[in-house]
């Protein structure tokens, strides 16, 4: 790194004024370089966007790519076959123009041999396939659950996700903190998947298979991730007209990061005297009927909890990063990010919205 930069430097002094402008940057970088270390120390920030079902990075999405292997490799070897006899015999039986003899291939009609040649081996293959996904279905929905696993509740609403920690006290949303495994150390985290409205779809392919969030019913899938990061997933199922904007976020901590999360989630927000008109706003304005902040009156539970608003890193399930903009956007009207979200248009007056915003960006 060092080395790097005293080339750079030498480079850039030969210069004249452009010299200088490198070595600015040269220096900006660096410190940049220092005051970032810490943060990568705390949550990694790595954005895993890629949702590919062929790059695994957890236990029942590594098993589900295996199997994905297999059937691509026997549906390969079928197609080569094909692929390989239809081509012969359009090249060697082809019309040969005036010396073709125009007589028809002999007509085979009734061969035992040849019907049973095309029929038990693709049954064998099929039954093969059946039997590997079978089994391999029922190892991930069987799989043992250790008593250091890490238990969530996720509830699909329109157009966001209910999130509970039910041995922690925790509640959030959008945003999915779970701990990081090792194959070594195993920390997996089992999901009970359920619905407050309409079926929605969880996907986070990286993570493991798709499962769906059915109202009156609980599903359960588990996850079990190898490194740190910010795994992103949508919903599968249309659900409603912002279905699209239902995004997940999967943030996957190191286990003292995640415990120091836990921990930050359970305190109650700091009271901040200089917000009071913000919070008396957010109560009279009766955001408190939908929405939940633990310490005041707000109770709510037909929107997402905000009583540690500010620590998220979106707004709206993924919409729009949880900035100052956003966020009056947001208030201002709530249809303007996004369209036909159950949040109404609260006509709030600006001097409301300024008390209001100031007053949610102290949730941390
Ligand atoms: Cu929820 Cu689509």
């Amino acid at each position: 790194m060092l080395n790097h930069l005293y080339t750079r430097y030498s480079l850039a002094t030969r210069g004249s004024g452009r010299g200088w402008l490198l070595v600015g940057f040269t220096v900006a970088a660096f410190v940049g370089f220092l005051s970032s270390a810490p943060v990568a120390r705390a949550q990694d920030s790595t954005i895993r966007a890629v949702q590919n079902i062929f790059d695994p990075l957890s236990a029942p999405a590594e098993t589900l790519y295996q199997v994905s292997l297999l059937v691509m490799v026997v549906c390969a070897v079928i197609f080569l076959i094909v692929g390989g006899l239809l081509t012969y015999a359009i090249i060697r039986y082809r019309r040969r123009g005036p010396e073709d003899d125009q007589e028809e291939p002999p007509q085979v009609y009734g061969s035992a041999a040849i019907e049973l040649a095309w029929t038990v081996p693709p049954i064998l293959i099929v039954v093969m396939l059946v039997l590997v996904t079978a089994r391999t279905i029922g190892e991930i929905e069987h799989h043992q659950m250790p008593a250091a696993a890490e238990e969530i509740r996720v509830i699909g609403h329109r157009f966001w996700w209910e999130i509970r920690y039910p041995k922690h006290d925790v509640v959030t949303a959008n945003e999915i903190h779970v701990p990081l495994s090792s194959r070594t150390n195993r920390v997996p985290t089992e999901m009970v998947l359920e619905s407050a409205d309409v079926i929605h779809g969880f996907w986070v392919p990286q993570l493991n298979g798709k499962t769906m969030l059915v109202p009156n019913y609980r599903n359960t899938m588990w996850v079990e991730p190898y490194a740190t990061g910010i795994y992103l997933g949508n919903c599968t199922v249309l659900c409603g007209q912002q279905h699209a904007n239902m995004l997940i976020r999967v943030i996957v901590d190191k286990p003292d990061v995640y415990q120091k999360w836990l921990e930050s989630q359970k305190q109650a927000p700091a009271s901040d005297p200089q917000t009071q008109e913000g919070q008396k706003q957010f109560i009279t304005n009766s955001c408190g009927t939908c929405h939940t902040i633990q310490g005041t009156r707000a109770n709510g539970t037909f929107a997402p909890d905000l009583t540690h608003f500010a620590s998220r890193a979106t707004l709206g399930s993924g919409v729009a990063p949880n900035d100052e903009q956003n966020l009056r956007s947001w208030l201002k009207d709530p249809q303007i990010l996004k369209p036909g979200c159950l949040m109404p248009d609260m006509q709030l007056s600006d001097n409301q919205i300024n008390a209001i915003l100031a007053y949610l960006r102290t949730l941390k």
